[in-house]
């Protein structure tokens, strides 16, 4: 299965955990064509067909992101608006991500313990990150479960980031 990993982050330079995360991809070059949003439209304009192609090229994409606002950085919410179009994506012939495989790669700042519907967050990720499994379903597309590691706005080691980069390709090869 051959897999494009979209990386969206504002301020990768600043970066722990996705920087960290990137590097280990570049380590096993045949796992996935990494493509870098912020990096290639500096400007927030999306190249939509290029985009679309990359989609249609690849039969799993995972989304990764630090999770801001219980949410997606604003270029990848951008990314669904432009890319996610009537007739490519959904409408009576829209069917070009009809059974592909998606699916997020999150770095959470919170703790994994708070983000439970008796906790300080009340909802979980699951829940939070509702709209993105609504809109794989309303194109047909599959998703999958998410990787997330938490903890990232509390002092996390180099050692405990290393290990959450390998676990993230040990994700990505399943
Ligand atoms: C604008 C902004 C919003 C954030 N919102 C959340 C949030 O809603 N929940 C959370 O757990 N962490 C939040 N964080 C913390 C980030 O998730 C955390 O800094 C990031 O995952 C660390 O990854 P990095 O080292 O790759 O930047 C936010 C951080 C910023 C800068």
């Amino acid at each position: 299965m051959n897999t494009l990993v979209i990386l969206a982050h504002p301020h990768l330079e600043t970066s722990r955990v996705n920087r960290r995360w990137k590097a280990e991809l570049l380590k096993h070059p045949g796992i996935c064509t990494l493509h870098e949003l912020y990096h290639d439209y500096p400007d927030g304009q999306i190249d939509v067909p290029r985009e679309q192609r990359l989609l249609e090229e690849h039969d799993r994409t995972i989304l990764q992101f630090p999770f801001y606002w219980y949410s997606y950085p604003p270029l990848l919410k951008k990314w669904f608006d432009d890319v996610f179009t009537y007739g490519w994506a959904y409408g009576s012939r829209g069917d070009k991500l009809k059974g592909k495989a998606m699916g997020l790669a999150m770095s959470i700042g919170d703790k994994e313990q708070h983000y439970r519907a008796d906790g300080p967050i009340s909802f979980t990720v699951d829940q939070l990150t509702a709209p993105f499994q609504a809109s794989l379903r309303h194109v047909g597309a599959i998703a999958l479960p998410h990787f997330a590691v938490y903890g990232a706005s509390f002092q996390m080691t180099d050692e405990q980031i290393d290990r959450s980069a390998e676990a993230y390709v040990r994700y990505l090869k399943k």
